[in-house]
């Protein structure tokens, strides 16, 4: 199958909207690979600042961006073998991804590892650029919100249960600022793509979004 008759769902949306649990399980319920490409915002943050590197040296941040030694192995996320599945979910790694991932050279650096996610049969894509820069073709594109409020709860608990300490206060904050930051930087903001299907989660099981998800792309898919 030529790459790009691969299937691709694009699910973007801000932080803690919930769109990696929805992908995740659209991606299982459907077969399909799965791109957390927020992770790889992560990755590099994390390696920037274990090795010291200045979050406002764009070209130092770009190499260790396009020489990432990663690998996904399942739900685990390994950086030169070490298990950082949870060291990534950190607010401050959250928090210096979303700072770094203002730099064109960096984005630039993780784009083609990006595309290699794209394989038979095909992949479910979460992030906040994916379906306006890195897969704009995608015949499922997907902008999932939920209120601020919502939002600051879910990953309140999704810090609290993976053993992080977390203020609500502090999280509201980092929230707004960090959608601030996303939505308007001048580089591959985040916005919902041309045709994308609005999605609000705030009212919604993670259950109630999948399937919503699903029924959208088996209408997608009997058009095509
Ligand atoms: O989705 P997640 O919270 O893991 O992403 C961390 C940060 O990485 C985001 O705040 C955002 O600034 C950045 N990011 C991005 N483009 C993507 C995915 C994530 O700029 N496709």
């Amino acid at each position: 199958m030529p790459t790009s008759s691969i299937p691709v769902i694009t699910i973007d949306g801000p932080t803690a909207s919930g769109k990696g649990t929805v992908a995740q399980r659209v991606a299982q319920h459907l077969g399909f690979h799965y791109l957390d490409s927020g992770a790889l915002y992560r990755l590099t943050a994390l390696s920037a600042l274990r090795s010291g590197t200045a979050l406002n040296d764009e070209h130092a941040l770009a190499k260790l961006a396009g020489a990432l030694p990663c690998t996904f192995v399942g739900e685990k996320i390994l950086l030169a073998n070490e298990n950082v599945t949870e060291a990534i979910r950190a607010e401050e790694v959250g928090n210096t991804a979303s700072k770094i991932a203002m730099l064109p050279t960096l984005r630039q650096a993780l784009y083609g590892l990006q595309l290699r996610f794209r394989m038979a049969p095909g992949l479910v894509a979460d992030g906040r650029d994916m379906g306006t820069v890195i897969f704009p073709h995608a015949p499922l594109k997907v902008f999932l919100t939920a209120s601020v409020a919502a939002r600051a709860q879910r990953r309140y608990k999704q810090l609290i249960g993976k053993g992080f300490s977390a203020n609500m206060e502090d999280l509201l904050k980092d929230l707004t600022e960090r959608d601030a930051r996303d939505a308007n930087r001048s580089i591959a903001p985040l916005k919902p793509a041309e045709g994308a299907y609005l999605l609000d989660t705030s009212d919604m099981t993670a259950d109630q979004a999948v399937e919503q998800v699903l029924a959208w792309y088996a209408s997608v898919k009997k058009l095509a």
